[in-house]
């Protein structure tokens, strides 16, 4: 007999835990379906997926092309051990290094984003035989232990000490970064980029193994600088013989309206690239890490030391290669990239009625509301790190009762629909954002 739906909370809460959560305040929907860009609960209630789920749904729920690839991977052969092969994992590998960033050639894979991120990190230390990783602050890269303390994200503080050997950078936050005041979005990313430099003479450039960045900023509010930075932290590397490593977990698959975040600037060509979420789905967990001609032929002769049960798991590489048909056949990069144009637009007109919204950041649909209590000071509707303010609070509440399902986290509101969304889903969801900034007004403390 099935759970009824008090059953399927009563028993998830009883006998399973919740990531990043003190479990007593755990209240979750149930979800029963889903299909296109909704998902319904076990009530029937029907909710507009505004975040791809953790913004990796990217060609949306039940796609009938990966269900098949699936179903009939699965009815011909599931897993094998990884030092042997399969034709998904051939192609899924072929067709990677073909959309990936010239030059990268090879894919380790994984289970999922973090261990890709730790698999990098392995393997830029192993290959330049240095020790230290420079990540940014405010970026998150996964949730072991190593990967953790890569991220800056807070949830790295229960972490802490973590593994010695992250140096952690200044954020390109031209809203509120200190040094960006009375200064232009590119002159703050250059001097953001001259401390960087200073920070890699300070840790001993011949002990920096790779710069680890999110190819375009996520989690953390879409901080994302100008092309005049990337093209500084490119020549940085070079100078000093550090490898650039681009996290693509978040921003890769057309979430921005290019097939990987760095595609938005074309000098920089990283040395690594690691990504997950978008290339299944979420159909089947599935990650990878890719390496540069160079690097790759450097593990031809010396051992790569990486290595799960999962790498290259045959069923989740077949429903690799049917997403990538459908990002190419349906042109879901594309449709990124004008769908995002066409949100931004909505947003901008829901910044004209609501003054709450301080700053709309983001490309293609992968965009982040800032709430202000005043434009002028910038003050957040809820402070970094802290519990979500009473304002915060209503904001998620209503999306939800709304039916629209989204991720708000301190004074930021995430849109990052699936790539198929249409006019009339973007409207709809739009008018529910309306709705619910509408009950907030009334915080609103600027002229
Ligand atoms: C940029 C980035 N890197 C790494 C990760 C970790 O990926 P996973 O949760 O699949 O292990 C995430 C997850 O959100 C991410 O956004």
């Amino acid at each position: 007999m099935s759970f009824t739906p008090q059953e399927i909370i009563e028993n998830s809460k009883a006998h399973t835990l919740v990531s990043w959560s003190a479990q007593g305040a755990w209240s979750p929907i149930a979800y029963d379906h889903a299909e296109g860009v909704y998902v319904w609960d076990a009530n029937g209630k029907r909710y507009l997926d505004w975040s791809s789920q953790l913004v990796n749904v990217n060609i949306g729920h039940g796609h009938p092309h990966v269900i098949k690839a699936i179903q009939e991977q699965a009815a011909k052969l599931t897993y094998v051990e990884p030092s042997s092969t399969t034709e998904p994992r051939a192609r899924l590998g072929k067709m990677l290094a073909e959309i990936a960033p010239a030059g990268l050639t090879k894919t380790l894979f994984s289970n999922g984003g973090t261990d890709a991120v730790e698999n990098a990190m392995k393997a830029a230390r192993l290959f330049t035989g240095r020790e230290k990783i420079l990540t940014r602050y405010r970026s998150y890269h996964g949730g072991t232990f190593a990967a953790a303390t890569a991220g800056g994200d807070p949830r790295r503080l229960a972490n802490e000490p973590g593994v010695p050997w992250i140096v952690r950078l200044p954020d390109p936050y031209a809203y509120r970064s200190p040094a960006y005041r009375g200064r232009t979005q590119e002159e703050g990313d250059l001097v953001i980029a001259d401390m960087i430099e200073e920070i890699v003479q300070l840790e001993g450039p011949e002990y920096c193994a790779a710069i680890l960045l999110e190819g375009y900023s996520g989690t953390s509010g879409i901080i994302q600088p100008s092309p005049v930075f990337w093209t500084r932290i490119g020549e940085i590397c070079k100078k000093y013989g550090i490898l650039l490593i681009t996290d693509e977990v978040m921003s890769g698959f057309g979430r921005t309206g290019e097939w990987f975040g760095i595609n938005h600037y074309p000098d920089v060509k990283p040395d690594i690239l690691v990504f997950a979420k978008g290339v299944t789905s979420g159909y089947v967990p599935l990650g990878g890490t890719m390496l540069s001609q160079e690097i790759a032929e450097y593990f031809d002769t010396h051992v790569l030391w990486a290595g799960l049960t999962y790498s290259s798991h045959t069923l989740a590489c077949a429903a690799g290669v049917a997403n990538i048909e459908v990002y190419q056949n349906e042109r879901l990069i594309e449709r990124s990239r004008e769908m995002g144009k066409k949100l931004r637009q909505g947003l901008m007109d829901l910044a004209e009625k609501h003054p709450c919204i301080g700053e709309i950041r983001g490309t293609g649909l992968h965009q982040v509301l800032e709430i202000v209590k005043d434009r002028a000071t910038r003050e957040p509707m809820s402070e970094f790190n802290k519990p979500m303010s009473d304002p915060m609070k209503t904001v998620a509440t209503t999306l939800k009762q709304n039916g629209l399902s989204t991720f708000v986290r301190w004074n930021l509101i995430f849109n990052c629909p699936p790539l198929i969304l249409n006019d009339d889903q973007l409207a709809e969801g739009l008018a529910i954002l309306d709705q619910a900034l509408s009950k907030i007004d009334s915080f609103y403390t600027g002229k």
